[in-house]
């Protein structure tokens, strides 16, 4: 019989609104997803993140950077309580912060990001203007591996979708997001489903490594040409 659980246990750690921390919800209230969220932890008090996460009954972490004299006494505290919430996956899901390297060795291949870019395109803030004022025709979204380089490591998905001339910095940002949070919701559930790993730096999808990023077509993710 196997051991496997049924449920990935899954932390989430946002900075903000938590819109994509939402869209998970949804995903395993409708039992889309099999997951379990077993902490939300933010380093902003007021993350709409947080709220969410207490109306629906999920325990919530709230460190402050202030309290703690360097990034690394920090993330070494946060981290470190990521761990006793017995996560199997993190999910970064909004958390704009860099990450001391020791912090996350540990997590490597457990931890993933989701970042408004076609990664590796625009890696750090203001990826919508970036885009715009490159003139760029197609915008997207990644979800990648966590690794120690801002928005570096390897990507597991992408989703695409053409800029329109209509399109300015706020307009573009409120199009994509949607399209984020089914990418996220995919895949967290290829995750659970035990069809992605990290190894040696190289995402597998089915036992396969890619050679590029998985995309999110209408309603699901395939293997790109
Ligand atoms: C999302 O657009 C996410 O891609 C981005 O922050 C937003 C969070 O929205 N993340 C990054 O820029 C990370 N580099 P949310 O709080 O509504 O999920």
């Amino acid at each position: 019989m196997s051991t496997r659980k049924q449920h990935l246990r899954v932390a989430v750690l946002a900075s903000g609104r938590g819109s994509n921390f939402a869209a998970l919800l949804l995903a395993r209230e409708c039992g889309d997803v099999p997951i379990e969220f077993v902490l939300v932890a933010s380093d902003k008090a007021n993350a709409g993140a947080l709220a969410l996460a207490e109306s629906a009954g999920v325990p919530t972490l709230v460190l402050d950077p202030r309290d703690y004299p360097d990034r690394r006494a920090f993330d070494l505290a946060l981290f470190g309580r990521l761990a006793e919430s017995g996560a199997e996956l993190l999910v970064m899901a909004g958390f704009m912060r860099i990450i001391d390297g020791e912090a996350l060795t540990p997590w490597i291949g457990r931890m993933i990001n989701i970042h408004p870019s076609l990664l590796p395109k625009y890696r750090g803030l203001h990826t919508h203007r970036r885009a715009l004022e490159a003139g760029d025709r197609e915008h997207g979204a990644s979800v990648h591996y966590v690794t120690a380089e801002l928005d570096g490591g390897p990507v597991i998905a992408q989703v695409r979708m053409t800029i329109e001339p209509e399109d300015d910095e706020q307009r573009l940002a409120q199009r994509l997001l949607p399209l984020e949070h089914r990418l996220l919701v995919a895949v967290v559930a290829d995750i659970a489903a035990g069809k992605l790993a990290l190894e040696h730096d190289t995402v597998q999808f089915d036992g396969r490594a890619l050679a590029q990023p998985l995309q999110w077509l209408d309603d699901g993710l395939v293997i790109a040409d």
